[in-house]
């Protein structure tokens, strides 16, 4: 049984960096494979014509915990997004990997109703000037609402506190967007895609500092919280349901 990729009890989780081989896909396969362990399973969107994420999934052995995937690079233009993005009735988690040099109206379309945005950027000088005009497009141009969006930074393959990352970390502080996160440049995650696995499912002993830093990802991913149903205030319940009510019991 499917439902629409919009029921409120989903948690849409978006990797978004118009910068190629930033690591969006390392990104949303580890998380992908982290949600399918901790269960229930969660659905990986793969919206990029390369396919990383889908074959990734391919490789996958059978036996690991499963992941629902949604291949939308290949949609129909036939069928509505609603229609190609349903997502099975017990998933709570879907993650959106997106492709590299997405631009204007595309951007707006990947984070069309995401709860939240991961930004990964690696530490050089031009990856961070790339990362602070997109992110300063992304707050000005399509006006992102930051009350119901959350955005976080990943620094990603970082090699030490060098000085364009310090530069990111107080431009963004001025943003008020925090890094959540910092991969090392680590050849577990080059291991585990080859396997269609994430660096959680790897030997704790060999992954244990990866394992680290991406359960700060999942942290700051838990605080997301689905909408409550508003209760009904007794003082204006109608002691007969009206109709819409009714349907609703
Ligand atoms: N922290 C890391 N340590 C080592 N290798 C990494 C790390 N992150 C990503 N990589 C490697 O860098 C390459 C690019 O990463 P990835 O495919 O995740 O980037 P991407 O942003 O999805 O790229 P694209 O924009 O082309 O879709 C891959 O070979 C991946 O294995
Ligand atoms: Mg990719």
């Amino acid at each position: 049984m499917f439902v629409s990729a919009k029921s409120n009890h989903l948690q849409r989780i978006v990797i978004l960096n118009p910068k190629g081989g930033c690591g969006k896909t390392t990104i949303a396969t580890n998380l992908a494979s982290y949600y399918a362990q901790r269960g229930p399973l969660p659905a990986l969107l793969d919206c990029d014509p390369q396919g990383a994420s889908m074959r990734w999934l391919e490789k996958r052995n059978k036996n690991l915990p499963p992941i629902h995937g949604i291949a939308a690079y290949k949609s129909s233009i036939n069928a509505t997004r609603s229609w190609q993005w349903r997502v099975p009735r017990e998933t709570r988690r879907l993650i959106i990997d997106t492709p590299a040099a997405l631009e204007g109206p595309e951007i707006h379309d990947a984070i069309y109703d995401a709860n939240n945005i991961l930004i990964p950027v690696m530490p050089s000088p031009i990856d961070i000037s790339f990362a602070a005009k997109f992110i300063a497009e992304l707050l000005l141009v399509a006006q992102l609402d930051r009350g119901a969006i959350q955005v976080g930074i990943i620094a990603n393959r970082t090699r030490n506190n060098t000085r364009s990352l310090q530069q990111l970390m107080r431009f963004l502080t001025s943003l008020k967007i925090p890094i959540i996160a910092t991969l090392r440049d680590s050849q577990n995650y080059v291991a585990a895609v080859d396997h269609g696995i994430g660096v959680f499912e790897l030997p704790h002993h060999r992954a244990r500092n990866d394992i680290d830093e991406l359960a700060k990802i999942v942290s700051w991913l838990d605080r997301w919280q689905a909408p409550r149903r508003e209760p009904i205030s007794t003082a204006t319940t109608p002691e007969v349901p009206s109709e819409p009510l009714r349907r609703l019991q």
